[in-house]
């Protein structure tokens, strides 16, 4: 493992036993080089450490924001047995918000300020979760497609070079293959039904579709911030491979659905062993990404209430904390 204790403040001076900053800079470059996990304690570019607490703390805020379209459903779930079944996984994504938050941490920022930065509309989220959820049929196409983008695109990053987010996301893509399934499991449910259940699930893949191709972010050619993450090892896949990926995976279950998905230009390239798509409306999703989606303000308005509402819940934390601190000092004493 690189290990490399050693971060130097801005007027420090080099003493003996510090390396010198270009040998800390091709530690760093061997490390990435040679597919080694960088961690919290190790000398890292200010430029990688930055592009991670912003790639992992949108991931955050996103796992805490996707909450919400599906919170709207827990008690209008069909069955008991559903209703069970979809706040497991909403509790599933609370926790991933947690793991990932506290992995930014270990970057030097603390969670107030990545919460005050969501909070002030100043931190983005992943653009699908300003899409409204209209009827149960969407609790099966967000299962079915937003987590099933979410596995393509976090599958690769448990390769990440930046060990505590790639340990961090070895357990959430466990879960997120229970998501996938359980919104696979709605679908083919509707599709089974009455032809009013299984146009419900055609609405569904209809309204989400395009948002979730788009979800995979802009074209590798449009792409900011894409071959810079590539290089450093915290991207392994463009955004373009992902999104073929998907759609090559996607296709074939919508088949076995019986479902029709909305791209008259879909159709399988024998010679490039992929799906062809049509065109992406990119200026939906730029429209999205900048606060003009269907749900921009109700979801950040929600979650500014749950957070003040949930102010008691820190105070309390915090007092017991102190407290048993106290009786700990005594007892020591
Ligand atoms: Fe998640
Ligand atoms: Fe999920």
């Amino acid at each position: 493992m690189y290990t490399q204790a050693i971060d130097l403040k801005p007027g420090t001076e080099p003493t003996a036993a510090m390396p010198a900053p270009g040998d800390r800079e091709r530690a760093f470059e061997a490390a990435i080089a040679d597919d080694r996990r960088i961690e919290p304690q190790d000398w890292m570019p200010e430029g990688y450490r930055k592009t991670l607490v912003r790639q992992i703390s949108q991931h955050a805020h996103s796992e805490v924001v996707g909450m919400l379209p599906e919170g709207n459903w827990v008690t209008r779930a069909p069955s008991l047995r559903r209703k069970a079944i979809l706040l497991a996984k909403i509790q599933d994504e609370g926790g991933h918000g947690l793991y990932l938050y506290a992995a930014a941490e270990t970057l030097g920022v603390s969670r107030e300020e990545l919460v005050d930065a969501l909070h002030a509309g100043k931190a983005k989220y992943s653009s699908i979760f300003n899409y409204p959820a209209l009827t149960w049929a969407d609790m099966g196409a967000i299962g079915w497609l937003v987590d099933g983008a979410a596995i393509m695109n976090q599958v690769p990053l448990c390769r990440c070079s930046y060990g505590p987010y790639a340990r961090a996301m070895i357990r959430i893509c466990k879960e997120e293959s229970f998501h996938q399934r359980q919104g696979f499991d709605i679908m083919l449910a509707l599709c089974r039904g009455t032809p009013a259940q299984k146009a419900m699930a055609q609405d569904a893949l209809d309204r989400w579709w395009w948002p979730v191709v788009m979800m995979f972010g802009p074209s590798d050619s449009e792409s900011i911030h894409s071959a810079q993450t590539m290089r450093w090892g915290i991207k392994r896949l463009s955004n373009d491979e992902l999104r073929q990926r998907f759609i090559d995976a996607t296709v074939p279950q919508a088949e076995l659905l019986g479902l029709r998905i909305p791209d008259p230009a879909l159709r399988w390239n024998e010679a490039r062993g992929h799906y062809d798509h049509g065109p992406i409306d990119w200026s939906e999703f730029w429209r999205v990404i900048e606060g003009d989606g269907p749900c921009n303000r109700e979801r950040l308005a929600a979650r500014v209430r749950a957070h003040e509402n949930g102010a008691w819940v820190r105070e309390a934390a915090l007092a017991h904390a102190a407290r048993h601190a106290g009786t700990d000092s005594r007892e020591a004493a």
